[in-house]
């Protein structure tokens, strides 16, 4: 009898998933709308210049592959505290950061460090939220409700019911929070937003927990982090994840962070300690050179400069496409105000097909997007959209035929 006899299939992973169905699909037009990821206008994941200077550096230097400290890269730390909360803030001695297998890693330590409080408080994440935001809570031992957050008739925030949900939370409750590009929705909340969260996090003693994987691809680096400014302004203590999967175009490289804005450098140095026990025990320490790449891509002003060009490249592109994928579903014939395509920000639209009319892009079309109806417009290109477009009209044109599997 084998010790495994008894242990379930679990289902695909409801992001990652898509992408091993898509790659057992052997039909020749397929697009991959699934998986956050931006490709360029002929399909491929850019290699970015900044980081193909700095590797073309390394290229030349061959140093030992020894250990990281348990808590990364130092240089990088460095960087990523001054890029999350700006160059001087004036928080940094009270802030702990180590660095993470991508932003997954960076929340996946700070929900160990966490899961050490004494009670353990409950998590909230937004309704609808990144599907592992509540397995990774969950896994890690936590109870995890949701807050509202997306009016599907307007296409918009319901910021009327995240703050009532928010005001009436349990004191101490972890919430989980977007800094921006809003995953799966696009739909972002206003600075003014922002205030009213900060506040009614600050009178209830919630913990905010920012989840900032898509910094860049919103308005741009110092706008994307306007969020972490505003609880770092009220005093608050708080959590940001942050990540350059993305940002920086590196995400097999698992180049995060995690950081802790603490009360104090004294509590800055425990919540390290037990930051770096949770890493230690996870998987020992973290890669090298992802870090290494990013921190000299950060550390020196022309790269800098040249990576936040890129970055500005990348956002005016998926603009383009939103623009082109509006003009294309009007011109198709599909009803109503698209407008919401436009509006959204980030890699993602929340398209609001159901999920039978996704089963159907995916079977009758090879389109994969996500069963909540989220679609990668950062993978649409010239090769692709019009046939996307066709493909998204059709089959809102047919009638819901119920249930998908
Ligand atoms: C996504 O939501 O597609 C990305 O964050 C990739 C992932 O790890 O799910």
């Amino acid at each position: 009898m084998s010790v495994f006899a008894a242990v379930p299939l679990a289902p695909r992973d409801p992001v990652l998933g898509v992408t091993e169905a898509f790659r057992e699909d052997p039909r020749g037009i397929k697009v991959n709308l699934g998986v956050g990821v931006y490709q360029d206008e002929r399909g491929d994941i850019p290699v970015l210049d900044c980081v193909r200077q700095v590797e073309l550096a390394m290229g030349q230097d061959t140093r030992p592959h020894g250990y990281l400290p348990i808590d990364g890269f130092p240089l990088y730390l460095a960087t990523v505290k001054a890029l999350v909360f700006g160059t001087g803030s004036e928080i940094l001695d009270r802030v702990a950061t180590v660095q993470g297998l991508g932003g997954t890693g960076g929340l996946r330590i700070g929900a160990g460090v966490l899961a050490g409080l004494n009670p353990r408080p409950a998590v909230l994440v937004s309704d609808p939220s990144w599907e592992n935001h509540e397995a990774l809570f969950r896994r890690a031992g936590f109870r995890v409700g949701r807050y509202r957050y997306y009016d599907p008739e307007r296409h918009d925030v319901d910021t009327g019911g995240m703050l009532a949900d928010l005001a009436a939370a349990p004191k101490g409750s972890i919430v989980v929070l977007h800094a921006c590009c809003h995953n799966p929705t696009g739909c972002d909340l206003t600075e003014s937003d922002w205030e009213e969260v900060v506040k009614v996090c600050s009178e209830r003693g919630l913990v905010p927990f920012l989840d900032m994987a898509y910094q860049g691809f919103g308005a741009g680096l110092a706008q994307d982090a306007t969020a972490v400014a505003q609880f770092a302004a009220a005093g608050q203590t708080f959590l940001v994840a942050s990540s350059f999967s993305k940002s920086l175009s590196l995400y097999g490289e698992r180049v995060g962070a995690i950081n802790f804005v603490t009360a104090s450098a004294d509590e800055a140095a425990r919540v390290l300690s037990q930051a770096k026990v949770t890493a230690r025990t996870l998987y020992s320490n973290p890669p090298s050179f992802g870090a290494k790449v990013a921190a000299q891509v950060l550390a020196d002003p022309a790269l800098k400069a040249s990576w936040e060009q890129e970055l500005a490249g990348m956002r005016r592109r998926i603009t383009t496409m939103r623009q082109a994928l509006k003009t294309g579903l009007e011109q198709a014939g599909v009803p109503g105000d698209l407008s919401y395509i436009t509006t959204q920000r980030g890699m993602f639209s929340y398209s609001g097909l159901s999920p039978e009319q996704m089963r159907r892009l995916r079977q009758q079309y090879g389109v994969y997007g996500l069963g909540s109806g989220r679609l990668c417009v950062a993978a649409l290109n010239p090769g692709n959209i019009d046939y996307v477009i066709e493909a998204i009209a059709d089959v809102m044109s047919q009638p819901d035929a119920g249930p998908a599997d």
